[in-house]
């Protein structure tokens, strides 16, 4: 093992998109610490896990101080850990607006934060936010007034922190998925879904894990959000 290999925190790895990003920064021939409330260890001797809630700045704070007693560094951050809360916009409670700033917001904060302080001490780094091409809004049922509260604002968060950390060779980037086969959607809604990309089917996680690969090697790009729907935010 190098020194020299580079590390790629990976928030929402237990499963769908996430276990794909794992999947293939260890093919970038990066280390990886892997984190979700469930995840379970890894047989891979070059992936860490630490279980926790990501809304939790006590759990941010357990996955970056796993990266540096494991691996020595950190160089990438992926936030990924995200829910989604489909309803008519008066019936969400209490509870869901609670729920998903707890993972989508604060679990972008708490670790965005401590993983960016790590970078600036090597002067070097890339945050990557996993957002959702919901910025044009969609019909036909699809609720996303909650979820673009969330993800409108991480995309607006990218541009900031791009520029705000340029001048410490930080990049900051956002995918941003249509519709994509995971554990999130139930098997009989998907082909519904396909209807709202021009391409006419619904996204494979491993075709975002390779814009957000794509990100991590393209060294002159930051404050760019990858949109990676099928089309679905240039028009249908
Ligand atoms: N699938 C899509 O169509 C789609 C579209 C646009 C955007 N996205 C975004 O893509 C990202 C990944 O989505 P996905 O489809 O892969 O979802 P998923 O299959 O439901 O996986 C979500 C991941 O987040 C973790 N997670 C959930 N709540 C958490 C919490 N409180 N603390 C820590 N981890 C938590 C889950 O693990 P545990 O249960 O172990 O905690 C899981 O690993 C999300 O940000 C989502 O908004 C997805």
């Amino acid at each position: 093992m190098s020194a020299a290999q580079k590390v790629a925190i990976v928030t929402g790895a237990s499963q769908g998109i996430g276990a794909a990003i794992v999947k293939a920064y260890r093919q970038l021939g990066y280390r990886v610490v892997a984190t979700s409330r469930t995840i379970k260890p890894s047989d891979d001797p070059d992936v860490a896990t630490v279980a926790g809630d990501i809304g939790d700045r006590a759990t941010a704070q357990r996955v970056v101080a796993e990266a540096l007693a494991r691996f020595g560094r950190v160089d990438s951050l992926v936030n990924n850990a995200g829910i989604y809360i489909g309803k008519p916009f008066t019936e969400n409670t209490i509870d869901d607006y609670n729920a998903i700033m707890n993972v989508n917001m604060a679990g972008f904060f708490h670790i965005t934060q401590l993983a960016l302080t790590e970078m600036e001490k090597q002067a070097a780094g890339h945050v990557v936010t996993v957002t959702g091409s919901i910025d044009n809004g969609m019909s036909g049922g699809v609720y996303t007034g909650l979820a673009g509260l969330t993800k409108g604002g991480l995309n607006a968060a990218t541009r900031a922190l791009a520029i705000e950390y340029a001048d410490r060779r930080i990049r900051v980037n956002a995918v941003a998925p249509g519709v994509i086969k995971t554990p999130m959607h139930a098997e009989e809604n998907l082909k519904f879904f396909g209807q709202y990309h021009p391409l006419g089917r619904i996204g494979e996680a491993s075709e975002v894990a390779s814009a957000i690969t794509f990100l991590e090697t393209a060294e002159f790009i930051t404050g760019e959000i990858i949109h990676v729907d099928g089309g679905q935010h240039a028009g249908r």
